[in-house]
């Protein structure tokens, strides 16, 4: 299976639960810009999943695109930049459940079908 690019949108704009100035979706995303992932790691104001910080979009050209909740910068950018590869790599983008790190299990939010998709004949 060819690698696809993969490009991870992360939400800086995400709060902490205190109402300080802490910014942990801005510290996830300089997590994963430190690590060498081959992923392109974009930062977006609000990917409208408030309520569940830190966000994070996966997509790919022809790939479904994930939306995942529930992360945070000190336990879960290995997760991300490990899933991040595995989607690259998976037809369509879907990583069978049993392959995603528990925080991509227990995250999922959402995924929405590439451009061009049509649903199998039944
Ligand atoms: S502020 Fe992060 S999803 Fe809205």
């Amino acid at each position: 299976m060819e690698y696809s690019p993969v490009t991870v949108f992360v939400c800086i704009s995400c709060r902490g639960t205190s109402d300080d100035f802490e910014r942990p979706g801005r510290d996830l995303f300089e997590a994963l810009t430190a690590e060498s992932s081959g992923a392109t790691v974009t930062p977006v104001e609000c990917l409208s999943v408030c309520k569940r910080p830190c966000t994070v979009a996966l997509a790919a050209a022809g790939k479904w695109t994930y939306v995942v909740g529930d992360l945070n910068h000190r336990d879960h950018a290995g997760d991300t930049i490990e899933m991040a590869l595995r989607y690259g790599k998976a037809a369509g983008g879907i990583v069978p459940w049993r392959e995603r790190p528990m925080s991509f299990r227990k995250g999922i939010i959402s995924r929405v079908p590439p451009l061009g998709f049509s649903p199998d004949p039944r």
